[in-house]
């Protein structure tokens, strides 16, 4: 068993939901092109302002001669449990967008909201393939900028460790006590009807 706790919803949705959570424990398989590209297949299809499709996907499979400069980004906390990941992403969106007959290019407030809904889309795919994803925040930014060659206009976002799912038992062992699916909060703390009453 990988984990004890089963996360329920007050409400009946897709599993999906559900099942997808974010592991530390991954196998140290090296993910396959063709699987990680199904991964940004359905990022591609997420709903973004005006079509804009800010999002941009910078990857390396592991043990490519990439990987290295991927993982140095990461915080020491982080490095410690994502060298195990099959890939590693970083996900950077386009802050401007030139609109439909206009000349000039013009900020686009959403993009980091889009690229979110992106992730989640990347995420998703990623757990009915089988697979499990981790969000990773805690990584160089300005030093990703400057390995990954991203010019000006793009804002960072956020890396994403893909891959298969381990023991928990393969994790050092202070990190095997957090290696569980975690709670949410109930709805009426996030949910208003017509006013906000939080
Ligand atoms: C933007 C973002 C940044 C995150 N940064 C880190 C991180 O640096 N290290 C880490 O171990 N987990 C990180 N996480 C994972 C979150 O802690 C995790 O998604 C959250 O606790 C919810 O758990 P779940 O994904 O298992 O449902 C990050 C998640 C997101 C969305």
């Amino acid at each position: 068993m990988t984990a004890a706790f089963v996360r329920t919803s007050d409400h009946t949705i897709a599993e999906l939901f559900l099942k997808r959570w974010s592991p530390r424990a991954f196998s140290g398989e090296v993910l396959d092109k063709a699987t990680l590209f199904s991964l940004f297949e359905a990022a591609r299809w997420a709903p973004s302002a005006n079509n804009s499709q800010p999002w941009r996907f910078i990857y390396a499979l592991r043990d490519s001669e990439h990987w290295p400069l991927f993982l140095g980004l990461l915080n020491e906390n982080n490095q410690r449990w994502a060298s195990n990941a099959g890939a590693l992403v970083v996900l950077i969106s386009k802050t401007t967008h030139v609109r439909k007959g206009a000349d000039e290019a013009t900020p686009l407030r959403s993009h980091a909201l889009d690229a979110g809904a992106a992730w989640a889309s990347l995420a998703f795919q990623a757990e009915h393939e089988g697979l499990r994803t981790h969000a990773i925040g805690g990584f160089d930014r300005s030093r990703a900028v400057e390995v990954l060659g991203i010019p000006e206009g793009y804002h960072v976002n956020v890396a994403i460790a893909v891959g298969r799912q381990a023991e928990r038992s393969s994790l050092p062992d202070d990190l095997q006590g957090r290696e569980q699916p975690n709670e949410r909060k109930p709805l009426r703390e996030i949910v208003a009807e017509g006013r906000f009453s939080f």
